[in-house]
């Protein structure tokens, strides 16, 4: 029975062409160096608190081998004791006890066994997984943090979505990094369909 309390979220950041990856999945592009004067300045004490609001993340198996190559070139393990759980059809290294694997529907695992059980799930990639999530009608929340650069090709926001999605837009914030991040809910009120 789903948690009427609980709410999943989609969230990455991209490249203002909607890249989260170069096609080889490097992120290189990530640290951008821009500076908009008008922008909000992001304060690290209400980024640890609002990450503290957080009860479990969500992630496909190529973005678990990417955290954990960032950890072994020594910048840590994004996610803290949260508990995080990693869609893989495959054999992977549980580095920690936090980490669950799971294969199969991800609809059961949303709606049987999250929703019950944590109030805030997030999403965090990679496109692949995110696609699955929208496309099968299970996120309420889309954020997505454009960065200021443009990469040309890479791996998508949504990875091979095959259907449209309205959305509605709830928040917009720049921020002196020249980073937008755009909040939208995902309309519920009308079915998606298949893009032509
Ligand atoms: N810019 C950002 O904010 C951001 C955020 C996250 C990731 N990324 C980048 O995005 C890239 C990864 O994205 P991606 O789209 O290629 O891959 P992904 O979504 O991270 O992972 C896709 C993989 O997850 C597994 N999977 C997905 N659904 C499954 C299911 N229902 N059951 C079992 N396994 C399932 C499959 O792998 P198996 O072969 O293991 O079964 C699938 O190939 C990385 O380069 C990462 O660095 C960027």
């Amino acid at each position: 029975m789903a948690n009427p309390d609980s709410h999943v979220t989609i969230h990455m950041a991209a490249s203002l062409d909607g890249f989260i990856a170069r096609k080889d999945g490097r992120v290189d592009w990530i640290e951008t160096s821009d500076e908009f004067a008008g922008g909000d300045t992001l304060d690290p004490g209400f980024v640890e608190a609002f990450l503290k609001t957080i009860d479990c993340y969500v992630m496909g198996s190529r973005t678990y081998e990417t955290a954990l190559r960032f950890e072994k070139q020594g910048f840590g393990w994004s996610y803290g004791d949260t508990r995080t759980f990693v869609l893989t059809s495959r054999e992977l290294s549980r580095t920690r006890d936090s980490v669950e694997f799971y294969s199969g529907d991800l609809a059961p695992l949303v709606n049987g066994r999250l929703r019950p059980a944590f109030h805030t799930i997030w999403f965090v990639g990679g496109g692949m997984l995110s696609a699955e999530c929208l496309r099968l009608g299970l996120a309420d929340e889309v954020r997505y943090s454009i960065l200021p650069i443009v990469i040309g090709d890479g791996i998508s926001f949504f990875e091979k979505l095959d259907r449209d999605v309205p959305l509605h837009l709830m928040e917009v914030k720049g921020y002196t990094s020249g980073t937008v991040e755009l909040r939208y809910e995902v309309r519920k009120d009308r079915a998606t369909s298949p893009a032509t």
